[in-house]
């Protein structure tokens, strides 16, 4: 077997993803439009990289992938290397030919002077011919290297020890292996290495100890290894690295890899005569201090990764004599604040990673002089807005958003224009058919109108994001920023709000006022036209006031709407100021929440209420079915309640929890399931109630009467002749119980009451 690192693996990839770049600065694009290579056209950014051939010379689908830093290091290191010692590295595989170590174990493989012993349970290192150049012992059961273990086998030059339980390794394991250039000790549970360890290894090129349980190294550890170029010690328990300088004894060292240690942090020393080394990764550690000029003798680094740690300042002057660096990586650490002139000194980047850090001060000009700068990862997809001239941006949505598009995928797009047609025009409708409803009772009808004006406005937010989406289609990222800073958005955000605010409220109110008279009928007293009145105009007061206190006070809440594309504050990416998420939480979490338990109490208690009389009053038989109507309608309006506004609850209570949530989560919220109660409450308060259905009857069967008798009395269907019984609009009955003389429980004595107070 091949040896399993997987370094080694990636090695053996990019060798094959080896690329040129071919970068041309000389013609110059506007903002967010890169060149195509060596020709003057030019192409906006989401084209690079997108699968079509679009600049006609395939340089839009050139250097796509990021192959700067360690894989382009890599390359250059193997191919230095693969001059020198020709097919070397595949040799075990490679040169099938007879054995000529003589006798070998029997579980052992044997190619010329190479032993492959792989997995061959073998507890000592096996004794074979001195003359063995290639030994791979993985997977067995070594649980020490003790002193001299290798010493007879001088000609050694690769030793593969992966995945074995050595725990201790003598300071004379390696001894006499002058010839040594390749040594593997990955997942062990090697724990030190003594000064002095790797002593003979003049030749040792690679050292590879990834997977082990050191905690400690000093630079003596590395004493003798003047050849060595690729140190990888990743995912150890590394406290911290010696205060002097760990290249001391390795002046060519390459390649630096410490991933996943428990490195605090790093001093002036550690580095100050690692001037060959080009790749440093420090990620996955815990630095939170990086002292001044740590960096500054590395005139060679062209990688240096320092994602996922603790470091919170970054002085740009830390990156002051790195000269050369082309990829820099220091995503997901709590950095406060990125300088204006941040990256001045590292002009030759190539690569930039700065996922997960929030950049409130972001600007053009931190960006400006990173000529070169081919690949830009972001937290956010509307910061690539600030690195126009860069080919590659990531990431290019939030979920919602994509850099071409405000709503980035097409079934949002067209569900956008249906749900907002489905709203309007059922609200709509019911807005225009209430009025020739002879409903008795005006003041409920006025209720549910002004319900279904509120629900409307949510058709027309619908209707307005999606216009906006249109318009801005293809080209959304040059005016992301512009959009949502804008007054239509927080207008149309503000209708949003206002729409779900008063909808919840009057919900809530028709709620509780059918409940009163329900549950406790004889303490009913019929709202009065005033009352009613002033209850709607006060309801909308409310709600105007919490959509526009926002917008009233700029320090306090900053953009409080336009956090997103679809202007809707549900959870914002963004910092939020403490008053929008307090106001956010109120709203949210306080009001809606409060008025969702008050309509999910009052149904049941309702129901339960009518339940009781029913079976009382009247015969068990006609009751179970009406309670069937019932019930079924009480739990379509709480469930639609419910559906509507329990994912917003636990959406709401996740960022409040500080937990990322994909931007496409919130974003068919705020398109699906927020418009339902709008989509259906005239539905579910109108169109299905009988009344409405009756009514629907009549005018079609005066229509057919119409067309069979001709024209002579058609001012007949104008005037319906028939009586309505506006009922709470729950209610389901059977039109042999609605003669008003029929009522004898209490429950029906209350519409009785009604209906008279309303006569009057
Ligand atoms: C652009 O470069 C290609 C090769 O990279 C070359 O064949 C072509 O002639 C060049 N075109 C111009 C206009 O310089
Ligand atoms: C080792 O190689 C030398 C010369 O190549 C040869 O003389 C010697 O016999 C070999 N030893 C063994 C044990 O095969
Ligand atoms: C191994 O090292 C010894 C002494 O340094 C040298 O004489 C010998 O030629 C080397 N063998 C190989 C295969 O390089
Ligand atoms: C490293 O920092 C110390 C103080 O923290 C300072 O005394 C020393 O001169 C610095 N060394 C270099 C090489 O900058
Ligand atoms: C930078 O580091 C992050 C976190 O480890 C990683 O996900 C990302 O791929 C790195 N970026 C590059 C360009 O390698
Ligand atoms: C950018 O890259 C080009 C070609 O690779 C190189 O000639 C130029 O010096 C680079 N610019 C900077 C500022 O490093």
């Amino acid at each position: 077997m091949p040896p399993g690192s997987l370094l080694y693996l990636s090695w053996v990839i990019t060798l094959n993803l080896a690329s040129t770049s071919s970068e041309s600065q000389d013609i110059s694009c506007p903002l967010g439009y890169f060149p195509c290579g060596n020709i003057t056209k030019c192409l906006p950014q989401f084209m690079h990289c997108n699968g079509v051939d679009e600049c006609g010379n395939q340089a839009d689908e050139d250097n796509c992938g990021d192959n700067n830093g360690w894989s382009q290091q890599l390359d250059k290191l193997f191919e230095k290397h693969y001059e020198k010692i020709g097919l070397n590295v595949f040799d075990l595989e490679m040169k099938p030919s007879e054995c000529t170590l003589g006798p070998v174990p029997t579980q052992c493989l044997c190619r010329g002077l190479e032993l492959d012993c792989d997995g061959a349970k073998l507890r000592t290192v096996p004794s074979v011919s001195p003359n063995v150049t290639i030994m791979s012992l993985q997977n067995n059961m070594l649980r020490k290297l003790g002193p001299d273990e290798f010493r007879i086998f001088p000609d050694l030059r690769k030793l593969y020890l992966q995945h074995n339980n050595i725990r201790t390794v003598s300071v004379h394991a390696f001894k006499g292996l002058y010839n040594l250039t390749k040594l593997y000790l990955s997942h062990n549970e090697i724990t030190t290495l003594k000064p002095g360890v790797f002593e003979d290894l003049h030749r040792l090129e690679w050292l590879i100890i990834e997977n082990n349980k050191i905690t400690r190294i000093y630079p003596q550890t590395f004493q003798g290894l003047n050849s060595l170029i690729l140190l990888v010690m990743m995912n150890n328990f590394l406290e911290r690295l010696p205060d002097k300088s760990l290249c001391q004894h390795m002046p060519k060292l390459n390649w630096l890899d410490f991933e996943g240690n428990n490195v605090q942090s790093l001093t002036n020393t550690t580095f100050i005569s690692c001037a060959t080394l080009t790749v440093l990764v420090m990620r996955r550690n815990r630095i939170s201090t990086i002292s001044e000029n740590t960096f500054s003798s590395l005139y060679r680094l062209d990688e240096l990764d320092l994602a996922n740690n603790r470091i919170e300042a970054f002085s740009p002057s830390l990156m002051k004599g790195v000269k050369e660096l082309s990829q820099l990586n220091i995503s997901h650490n709590p950095i406060q604040k990125i300088q204006a002139d941040q990256f001045d000194y590292v002009i030759k980047l190539k690569s930039l990673s700065l996922e997960g850090i929030e950049i409130p001060n972001i600007q053009r000009r931190m960006f400006m002089p990173l000529k070169n700068l081919t690949h830009i990862y972001f937290k956010k997809f509307q910061y690539c807005g600030f690195a126009p001239h860069v080919r590659n941006c990531k990431p290019n949505t939030d979920g919602i958003s994509s850099l071409e598009n405000l709503l980035a995928s097409i079934v949002q797009r067209v569900f956008v224009w249906v749900v907002s047609v489905i709203t309007c025009f059922g609200n709509i409708f019911v807005i225009c058919t209430r009025p020739y409803i002879r409903s008795e009772n005006k003041l409920h009808a006025m209720s549910i109108m002004s319900l279904c004006c509120a629900d409307c406005l949510m058709g027309v937010y619908l209707f307005v994001i999606g216009y906006f989406d249109l318009k801005y289609r293809g080209e959304y990222n040059e005016n992301a920023q512009a959009w949502m800073d804008s007054t239509q958005c927080r207008l149309v955000g503000s209708l949003a709000i206002l729409s779900t605010e008063v909808s919840v409220l009057l919900l809530t109110y028709l709620t509780l006022e059918k409940y009163i008279c329900i549950v406790y009928p004889f303490r009913c007293l019929k709202p009065g036209k005033c009352r009613t009145i002033t209850t709607l105009i006060l309801i909308w007061i409310i709600g105007f006031v919490i959509a526009f206190i926002p917008l009233s006070n700029q320090t306090f809440f900053h953009n409080y709407y336009g956090t997103n594309g679809v202007c809707f504050p549900l959870h914002s990416e963004q910092p939020e100021s403490t008053a929008a998420q307090i106001y956010s939480v109120i709203i949210f979490l306080g009001v809606n929440l409060a008025a969702f338990i008050i309509i999910v109490f009052s149904y049941s208690s309702m129901f339960y209420s009518i339940h009781r009389t029913a079976i009382m009053a009247t015969e068990i038989h006609n009751h179970i079915k009406k309670e069937m109507t019932l019930a079924k309608r009480f739990f379509f309006i709480v469930f639609t309640d419910a559906l509507c506004w329990i994912p917003i609850f636990i959406l709401k209570l996740l960022s409040l929890l500080q937990v990322e949530i994909p931007g496409s989560i919130s974003s068919w919220v705020v398109i699906f399931i927020l418009p339902i109660n709008s989509a259906l409450n005239p539905i579910l308060y109108t169109i299905t109630t009988r009344p409405f259905k009756e009514m629907i009857g009549q005018i079609w069967s005066n229509y057919k009467q119409r067309r069979s008798i001709g024209n002579r009395n058609s001012h007949k269907a104008c005037a319906p002749s028939f009586f309505w019984v506006e009922m709470w609009p729950l209610q389901e009955m059977s039109p042999e119980i609605m003669k008003p003389g029929l009522y004898t429980d209490s429950e029906m004595s209350v519409t009785t009451h009604s209906t008279r107070l309303s006569y009057t």
